[in-house]
């Protein structure tokens, strides 16, 4: 016996959204298959550690196999999700977690996968942000403040978002955020975020989808300090505008930018982008997610 678990990629920030904005996408997915075995062990053919305490899914898998007595695991990974900002060590955790619960029939709360996936995560990031493992669980956009207090929100049908993660760029998670400690935000910077997120949840609430979008491309706290992480970010930016995009940001700590469109702009936007990058990235249209299934 086994159980499969899909995970989807997820944009962490939204732009304005510092670690509380979080929106699961449909365009890439990580599996995890579990099953019961003697100890912790981890199978794959992609290129992460199969050292459980250096793999996301495999730390998941200690801890749950510790907190709950268990007799092991086996954890196959499949990953889909391109490194660097769509929350690729968040989908893996999260499908682990999800998995080991349903294979042991263990019945978590949502609470507690979440709990599990990001002690996952920590290792990615140094320090543990729910902003991708959340909405890579939950499905949709996701206002994330602890894990008593968060919300799942509905994205307009009619956008799309056009994700483009630079081949051969590496940026740590760790390093992105170490770079935001050394040029925190002014004050004037806080407010600019503070209405503009603000402006995105009232939107969702009216079915704004225009506004909404539109909020995503003014965040002043990350985008300053990260945009020299990202090859060419000032002309990525102005093509996607240029091309009918609606809002544009980093997704999560970078490299990978999106664009916030329109339905039948994203086709557009995506090739303008690749385009700009000489096609040295990985892209994709992504609707929206409904977060992690059981396969
Ligand atoms: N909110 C986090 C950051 C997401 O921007 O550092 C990282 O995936």
């Amino acid at each position: 016996m086994s159980t499969i678990v899909r995970a989807p990629a997820t944009i962490a920030n939204v732009g304005p959204g510092f670690d509380v904005f979080g929106l699961a996408v449909d365009g890439f997915h990580d599996v995890v298959e579990a099953r019961e075995a003697d100890g912790v062990e981890i199978v794959t053919e992609d290129p992460i550690p199969t050292d459980p305490e250096r793999n996301t899914a495999g730390r998941v898998a200690l801890r749950m196999v510790e907190e709950f007595d268990l007799p092991g695991v086996s954890l196959e990974i499949r990953k889909g999700v391109p490194m660097g900002g769509l929350g690729s060590s968040a989908a893996s955790a999260v499908a682990a977690a999800v998995a080991i619960d349903r294979e042991f029939e263990l019945g978590l709360e949502e609470s507690e996968l979440l709990r599990f996936a990001a002690e996952g995560e920590r290792a990615a990031a140094g320090e543990p942000h729910y902003d991708n493992v959340a909405p890579c669980l939950l499905g949709g956009f996701v206002i994330w403040r602890s894990e008593r207090e968060y919300v799942r929100l509905e994205v307009p049908e009619d956008l799309r978002f056009v994700t483009v993660t630079p081949t051969g760029v590496r940026v740590t998670t760790e390093e992105a955020r170490r770079a935001l400690r050394e040029r925190p935000p002014s004050l004037d910077d806080v407010v600019n975020n503070l209405s503009a997120v603000a402006l995105m949840v009232h939107a969702l609430h009216e079915e704004d989808a225009e506004t909404f979008a539109r909020m995503v491309g003014r965040d002043r706290i990350s985008e300053p300090v990260r945009k020299r992480f990202v090859p060419r970010y000032g002309e990525l930016r102005e093509i996607a505008y240029g091309t009918g995009a609606l809002g544009f940001a980093i997704s999560g700590a970078g490299p990978t930018v999106f664009a916030v469109c329109w339905r039948e702009d994203a086709e557009d936007v995506r090739t303008a982008l690749e385009d700009v990058l000489n096609g040295k990235c990985v892209s994709a249209v992504h609707r929206v997610s409904d977060g992690a299934e059981v396969a």
